[in-house]
């Protein structure tokens, strides 16, 4: 039985305070509810801290949104996965849609963040999904296959890595795909998981499903047998829909 995970991807949301106050709702809207269920947080790099402060010693672990290949140099702007370790992040969501839409991430830099991430002992959320264009031509499967194994390139343990399915045209746009959609999408990448790493991998492979999750919607969702859990963005910024989506992913 894969243990079901749910990260709230707080994107560009929330000062330091703010984010101390939302980390403190979200510890009390959960309370001892969400057993059986892992839980993440990932506030902006600027919030890691003061956030990690107040939910330590709980059960819900820091995230960080994105990580530099690389440990440390002339890389104006960005952050390595060594500074994440030490701040005390678990884990790195990496190869984000809104990562390769506006920032110029491409399936090569995102399999160089995710070894580095790895080496540097984080696990990672490796998100894939296709763009409404590319859905309406048919071309989800290869997409979706295409970004699979070139972002896993030369990765023999994926061990430490979630996949989160995102499609583009669902992400904060209220359009969620419907479970049966999902299902289907998940089902091929674990199917292509089971071709290159074998069946047990690809079993234990947990496939997150990301894009306008909400309350109402995320029962049906994580009840399809290849979803296992969520990465939620506008709904992980109101505490009591969070702990609601987790409460959901815990039966
Ligand atoms: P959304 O974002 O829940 O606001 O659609 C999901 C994500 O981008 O991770």
């Amino acid at each position: 039985m894969r243990r079901k995970i749910v990260v709230g991807n707080w994107k560009m949301n929330n000062t330091i305070a703010e984010s101390e106050t939302l980390a403190a709702e979200v510890l009390a809207a959960l309370g001892d509810n969400f057993s059986g269920c892992e839980v993440g947080i990932a506030p902006t790099f600027l919030a890691l801290e003061s956030a990690g402060r107040i939910i330590e010693g709980s059960e819900v672990q820091l995230v960080a949104q994105n990580c530099h290949y690389e440990n440390d140099g002339a890389y104006t702007g960005e952050v390595s996965a060594r500074m994440l370790n030490a701040a005390g992040c678990s884990s790195v969501i990496i190869g984000h849609s809104e990562r390769r839409q506006y920032f110029g991430e491409t399936n090569a830099t995102v399999n160089l963040r995710i070894k580095k991430a790895l080496s540097e002992a984080l696990n990672v959320i490796f998100c894939v999904g296709e763009t409404l264009a590319e859905r309406e031509s048919g071309v989800t499967g290869s997409i979706i296959s295409s970004q699979v194994r070139e972002g896993l390139e030369g990765i023999s343990d994926i061990s430490a890595i979630v996949i989160a399915y995102e499609p583009v045209w669902a992400i904060g746009t209220g359009k969620t795909a419907s479970s049966a959609q999902a299902e289907e999408v998940h089902l091929l990448i674990r199917t292509l998981i089971t071709e290159l790493y074998g069946d047990a991998a690809a079993q234990a492979l947990r496939i997150q499903y990301g894009g306008s999750v909400k309350p109402s919607n995320a029962a049906e969702l994580f009840a399809m047998p290849n979803i296992d859990g969520g990465l939620i963005g506008g709904a992980s910024l109101n505490a009591a829909d969070f702990a609601a989506i987790v409460k959901a992913a815990s039966h």
